[in-house]
C-alpha cells in the first residue's frame, strides 16, 4: 500500500513519528507531505531529526496567514502533488489548517482519506480546530478514534460506521520520548535561568484566543509573574510576536521565558516540573501520562477524560482562583489508561490496510 501523509504543524510531526514508524515495520511505502505551517525549525525541523523522521518527499510552501489563505495556499499546492502520488490513503492528523487542507484536497481528488485522531470535540464553534476537526471528520471514509468518547462523539454524529477505536498515538511517542528522559542523567533547563534541580513549573500559551487579546495576555502573565515558584514559559513565536505588540514583558517576576523545545527535551521538562500551566491540547495530555498536575488556560476540553480526579483543572485568564489553581496539591486519584496503551499506531497500520478499497 501507499499511504500520503499530510503533516504541517509541530503536534502533527510528534503524531506522524510512531505512524511512520509502524508503517515502514509493515512495508508499506509511505510518502511525507509537509505543508509549510510551520516552518521555522524549532517548530518544524527539530521534531523530524529528534524524532527519527524521514525528511519529508514533499515540502509546500504555505507559510502563515489568515485562516482562507493559508489553507487556500496549501490547497493548490497540495492538489497536484496527490494526483501524482495517488495513494491508497490520504492521512491526515488532528485539527490544524493543514488537516482540513489535505482532507478537501483528498475528497475532490476521490482519493480515500483517514483522519487520525478523529471524533474530539470541544464544543466551542469559535475554535479554529473545531470546525477543522468536524470538516475533516464528515470528509473522511475511515476515523480512527482515539478514546472512547470520541467514539460516541462520532456516533452521534451519524459516523459510526466509519469509526474505529484505536488509542492515541500521541501515548506512542510520550511514552517512548519518557524512556529517553529517564536514561539521562544530567537534566537539562528547559529554559534559561531555570535549576532543574528545584521545583518549576512548565507552561506554554500560544491559542488565539489567549494571545490575541491584549487585556487577557496581560492578566495571565500577571498570574505567572507573581507564583512563588519560577516558570518556564516555553514561548511560541505568536506569543513573542503579540507580547512585544501589546508592550507586554515576558521577564517578569517568575517567568523565564525560553524556546520551544524539541519533543524527547519537552517530555524531560514535563516531567521534571512541579506542575503545566497550558493552553496546548497535547500538554495536557503529556501531563496526565506523566503524572504532572495540569493547569489548562480555556474553557473547554477535548480532552476530558484528563480531568478525571483533578489532574487537568480548566480555568479562565482573569479568574481570581487561577494562582490557587496553578499551585493546587498533587492530585492522589489514578489515572487509568484512558487514552490506549502506547500501541496505538500499529493498530492504525493494521486498520488502513483492513480498510483499503
Ligand atoms: C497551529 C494550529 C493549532 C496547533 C498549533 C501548534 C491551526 C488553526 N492551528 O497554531 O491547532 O495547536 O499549530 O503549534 O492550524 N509562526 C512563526 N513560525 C512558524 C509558524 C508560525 O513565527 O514556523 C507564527 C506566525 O506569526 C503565524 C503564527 O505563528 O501567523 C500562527 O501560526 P499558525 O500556523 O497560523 O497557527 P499556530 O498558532 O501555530
Amino acid at each position: 500500500m501507499r499511504i500520503l501523509s499530510v503533516v504541517g504543524a509541530r503536534p502533527q510531526f510528534v503524531k506522524l513519528a510512531p505512524v511512520a514508524a509502524a508503517l515502514a515495520e509493515a512495508g508499506h511505502e509511505h510518502v511525507i507531505v509537509h505543508t509549510g505551517q510551520h516552518y521555522d525549525p524549532e517548530l518544524s525541523e527539530v521534531f523530524f531529526t529528534g524524532l527519527g523522521i524521514a525528511p519529508p518527499d514533499e515540502r509546500l510552501a504555505a507559510g502563515s496567514g489568515g485562516h482562507g489563505a493559508q489553507t487556500g495556499a496549501m490547497l493548490t499546492a497540495l492538489d497536484p502533488v496527490l494526483s501524482r502520488h495517488a495513494p491508497d490513503w490520504v492521512l491526515v492528523y488532528g485539527d490544524t489548517n493543514s488537516t482540513i487542507a489535505g482532507a478537501l484536497s483528498a475528497v475532490k481528488l476521490h482519493l480515500p482519506l483517514a483522519h487520525l485522531e478523529a471524533g474530539l470535540r470541544s464544543g466551542n464553534r469559535r475554535m479554529p480546530e473545531e470546525h477543522n476537526r468536524v470538516l475533516t471528520d464528515h470528509a473522511a471514509d475511515l476515523l480512527l478514534a482515539p478514546t472512547p468518547q470520541a467514539v460516541l462523539n462520532l456516533e452521534r454524529e451519524g459516523l459510526a460506521d466509519r469509526t474505529v477505536l484505536v488509542g492515541d498515538v500521541m501515548v506512542d511517542a510520550c511514552l517512548h520520548a519518557r524512556e529517553q528522559a529517564l536514561a539521562r542523567t544530567e537534566p537539562e533547563p528547559p529554559a534559561p535561568g531555570i535549576d532543574p534541580s528545584q521545583p518549576y513549573l512548565l507552561a506554554t500559551i500560544h491559542r488565539a484566543e489567549n494571545t490575541d487579546d491584549p487585556e487577557r495576555l496581560g492578566e495571565i502573565l500577571t498570574v505567572l509573574a507573581a507564583l512563588p515558584v519560577p516558570v518556564a514559559l516555553l514561548a511560541h513565536p505568536r506569543l513573542r510576536a503579540r507580547a512585544a505588540e501589546y508592550g507586554l514583558e515576558l521577564a517578569q517576576g517568575a517567568i523565564r521565558p525560553g524556546a520551544p523545545q524539541p519533543y524527547a527535551q519537552l517530555i524531560a521538562a514535563v516531567t521534571g516540573s512541579a506542575g503545566v500551566v497550558t493552553d496546548s491540547g497535547g500538554l495536557q495530555k503529556e501531563a496526565y501520562l506523566l503524572g504532572r498536575p495540569c493547569t489548562t488556560v480555556r474553557s473547554e476540553t477535548e480532552w476530558p477524560e484528563t480531568l478525571t480526579g483533578g489532574w487537568n483543572t480548566l480555568i479562565q485568564a482573569g479568574d481570581p482562583r487561577f494562582a490557587e489553581t496553578v499551585l493546587r496539591p498533587q492530585p492522589v486519584t489514578a489515572r487509568g489508561e484512558p487514552f490506549g496503551d502506547g500501541h496505538a499506531a500499529a493498530r492504525v497500520v493494521k486498520e488502513l490496510e483492513r480498510a483499503a478499497r
